[in-house]
């Protein structure tokens, strides 16, 4: 009948949109809700018209968590389920270098989480600043490093082994101590500390970051600098120290790597929700920066939608990085214009 020709025609559209999430500004605030954002999900996840799931994934530049912990904590805010397999942090994708670098610094982020992350991730050899510190504290001059960081660190004598490559995943807690300690490495022979290279270019070991992010929201009244503002800082003391340019290799959103890696997560998606691997027609970008989210998408020819729950505060549109779906007071509005453009 026509009824049931114009419900599966919806079926097979709502089967070819997918949602991309940013999480911060539109789904959570840190720890608190965004109603909305709760709401969004239910419809998703089969509360609506047809009780089908429409396919959507989680793509954000948080860090400093094993994905496992994260969607765990996300779920609970969202009282929804969320699954790893639909999750992308900004360290996700740098899992793949655990098959180039077997010893790795990894730095920033609370405590030995990141360690933690790195080891999910399959590197061998896993070395925090803690551990070089504990080994040998004149590194960092000024660090008051405690008898709970030393009990706590894996300290290993670093003048005989090489570190093969330096992974920033999440913010520094301590500028002084990291920077120093990477610039260390940076101009050393081939990642041995207590060594400084002669040519600091041809021995130099890799550098890569999780997100390029300039500012972060956070409760206080302007944004605090994040991943982006620590490597400008580092490549210009490289830059003054050696006169060269430092070249590293930047993850998250906006960077194009990340936007394909995306794609391969909402394929298989399909395949876990609808048995079917395939990548969706129309993909909507739902997000609160225009500076990632929203360029990043833009560029990478998905429909973009602007949210006024987070970073953004302008008008009409964003001046430089305009969505082209549209600006929405909250997920919620983003999603029902969506569903109804598509379905
Ligand atoms: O700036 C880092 C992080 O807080 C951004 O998260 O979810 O907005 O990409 P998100
Ligand atoms: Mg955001």
């Amino acid at each position: 009948s026509q009824v049931q020709d114009m419900s599966s025609e919806k079926v097979r559209a709502a089967k070819d949109m997918a949602f991309v999430f940013d999480i911060d500004g539109v789904l959570v605030h840190g720890d608190r809700l965004i109603p909305e954002g709760k709401r969004v999900l239910e419809i998703l996840n089969g509360d609506n018209e047809l009780a089908i799931k429409i396919p959507h994934i989680f793509l954000t530049n948080g860090s400093g968590k094993p994905e496992q912990a994260r969607v765990e904590q996300l779920s609970k805010i969202l009282q929804q389920p969320i699954s790893i397999e639909q999750f992308i942090q900004s360290h996700t994708p740098m899992r793949a270098l655990s098959e180039y670098y077997d010893t790795v610094l990894v730095v920033g982020g609370e405590g030995y989480r990141c360690r933690e992350v790195a080891e999910a991730y399959g590197f061998e050899n896993i070395v925090v600043p803690n551990d070089i510190l504990a080994w040998d504290p004149t590194i960092a001059p000024y660090r008051k490093f405690t008898e709970e960081e030393r009990r706590t660190s894996r300290p290993r004598d670093f003048s005989k082994m090489n570190i093969d490559a330096i992974m920033v995943f999440s913010d520094s807690r301590d500028y002084a101590t990291d920077m120093q300690i990477i610039v260390d490495l940076l101009r050393s022979e081939n990642g041995r500390l207590h060594t400084m290279a002669k040519d600091p270019v041809s021995q130099r070991i890799p550098i890569y970051f999780s997100q390029g992010d300039l500012l972060c929201p956070t409760e206080h009244p302007y944004p605090r600098m994040s991943q982006g503002t620590f490597r400008i800082g580092l490549e210009a003391m490289y830059k003054a120290l050696t006169g060269e340019d430092l070249e590293r290799v930047v993850y998250g959103k906006p960077e194009l790597a990340t936007y394909k890696y995306a794609d391969e997560v909402i394929a298989s998606w399909m395949e876990i929700i609808h048995n079917d691997e395939k990548l969706p027609a129309n993909i909507y970008m739902v997000g609160d920066n225009p500076a990632s989210d929203i360029i990043g998408g833009n560029m990478y020819g998905w429909n973009t939608c602007l949210v006024r729950t987070g970073v953004f505060q302008g008008g009409e549109n964003d001046e430089n990085n305009p969505a082209n779906f549209g600006v929405f007071a909250n997920v919620l509005e983003a999603v029902k214009a969506a569903v109804k453009k598509e379905l």
